[in-house]
């Protein structure tokens, strides 16, 4: 009793110095707004869907790449007007440089294509998830940080390219249960309006800025869009037209407004054609109004949605031509997608797709005694040499029943205990928690029944 009484006077005298040494007020415990923390029960989720992009990504043959967080300012400055750069983490090192957090992946991916130059064998498929940074107004799905999965192929012209990438969003969807029936893609091309534009006498280094406003379309009223086009040097005669092709239903109607020689309708009857030979035609449908909000692509774009209309977009991408050249650079045809995780976890939730996971451990390994911790310590290690995932519990004066329901909780399906009375006799006791039964064994017999149970 009395040293009972000992350890409590300790313990309180502990905790009271530990409240002396915080003076100070508790700081704010949330992230910065529009951020999130990931504790391990989110973490799982996360990891569960990085997977499966991961998985779909090699499936298709595209190769793991990576980019800083952190880049040159310049590399995300566009003169379109889009939102994006409106948006930009942007400041100065301690070295006077303007440094930005990158708001997307594509700038990135451009500028490695471009530093590899004749040394990247063509073409290239990449695949890469990575943080990205939007000072946004937050809405549900929408953040000012969210990792983004994105894959890409450098050095091919035609939409073989572009079906690709959509054969690759398709499997995703199907791996986690989402069908046609709650997300479709919407597939359109920007040639159609290159080809307005061409007609109209626009010049060709007005046509991202125009992409940008016609962006817009269905969030401004028609007469802000034909002053804002007007503001880019599009007449109104244009600018009707551009209406009328945003307007089409059908790729029978874009054929009839622009010719059946046009561009935008071969490149987009020989993707629905090849989407077909993929069987993911149910998923995708031409819609006139898709343009994309961000300037650098020229062909064929695409977008991921709800069929509820509830959520923001899915995922988005399409053709960037000319990037490279913007950078300074030799153009290379490239196209790629981005995919976030914020808007697709919340449509897995709502339609009940999310897993339940659990914490995974194969065994727990307890020392009955605190001289036995050596021991144990052994044999946890030698245990994990295996490739078995073992929680060792590092805390003294654990019983078994604490065992039990630590071991449940973790979901581990063996419990090694090393008592006083088995280690004498050079055993160890192993209680396998799904069936229950127990059995004393040597370290070798059960690290051999490992081996044999593989
Ligand atoms: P984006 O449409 O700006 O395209 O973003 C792609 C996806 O990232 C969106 O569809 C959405 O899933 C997610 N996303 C974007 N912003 C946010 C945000 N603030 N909060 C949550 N999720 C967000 C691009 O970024 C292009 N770079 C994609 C690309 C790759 N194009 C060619 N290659």
């Amino acid at each position: 009793a009395k040293a009972g009484e000992a350890e409590k006077q300790g313990r309180k005298s502990a905790s009271t110095s530990h409240q002396t040494s915080s003076s100070r007020e508790l700081i704010d415990t949330s992230p910065p707004r529009g951020t999130r923390d990931f504790d391990p029960q989110d973490m799982r989720l996360r990891s569960w869907l990085f997977g499966h992009w991961e998985v779909v990504s090699r499936q298709c043959g595209f190769e793991q790449v990576d980019f800083p967080v952190v880049e040159n300012e310049e590399l995300f400055v566009r003169k379109a007007g889009e939102e994006i750069t409106s948006q930009l983490y942007n400041f100065e090192d301690k070295g006077q440089r303007r440094l930005a957090l990158r708001p997307e992946l594509t700038p990135s991916l451009a500028r490695l294509v471009l530093k590899k130059a004749k040394s990247l064998p063509l073409p290239a498929k990449w695949w890469t998830i990575g943080q990205c940074w939007r000072y946004e107004r937050m809405t549900r799905g929408r953040r000012r940080e969210h990792y983004q999965w994105n894959c890409d192929i450098i050095g091919l012209e035609g939409v073989a390219a572009e079906a690709e990438l959509l054969a690759a969003i398709t499997l995703f969807f199907q791996r986690v249960g989402i069908t046609p029936a709650d997300v479709g893609i919407k597939v359109n091309s920007r040639k159609s309006l290159q080809a307005v534009l061409t007609q109209a006498g626009v010049p060709e280094d007005s046509f991202a800025a125009v992409c940008v406003v016609v962006d817009k379309i269905e969030k401004l009223p028609r007469e802000k869009v034909l002053e804002e086009l007007a503001g880019v040097g599009v007449a109104d005669t244009a600018a009707e037209k551009i209406m009328a092709a945003m307007g089409t239903r059908s790729l029978d109607d874009l054929a009839q407004l622009l010719g059946s020689d046009n561009e935008a309708v071969s490149d987009l009857r020989r993707l629905f054609q090849l989407a077909e030979a993929y069987g993911m035609a149910d998923w995708l449908a031409f819609d006139a109004s898709v343009v994309r909000g961000l300037s650098y692509y020229t062909g064929i774009v695409f977008e991921g949605f709800d069929k509820q209309g509830v959520l923001r977009a899915i995922c988005g991408g399409g053709r960037y031509d000319g990037l490279l050249g913007a950078l300074g650079g030799e153009n290379q045809p490239m196209c790629g997608f981005g995919f976030g995780d914020a808007v697709i976890m919340e449509l897995l939730q709502d339609r009940g797709l999310l897993p339940d996971l659990g914490h995974e451990v194969d065994d727990l390994v307890l020392a009955l005694d605190e001289d036995l911790r050596p021991q144990a310590s052994g044999i946890a290690q030698q245990l994990r040499k295996k490739g078995r995932r073992v929680d060792l519990v590092l805390e003294g004066g654990r019983r078994m029943k604490w065992a039990f329901k630590h071991a449940e909780r973790i979901n581990a399906q063996q419990l090694v205990l090393v008592g006083q009375e088995e280690w004498a006799e050079g055993k160890v006791r192993v209680k396998n928690l799904g069936t229950r039964e127990q059995e004393d064994m040597s370290v070798e017999a059960l690290i051999h029944s490992l081996t044999l149970s593989k």
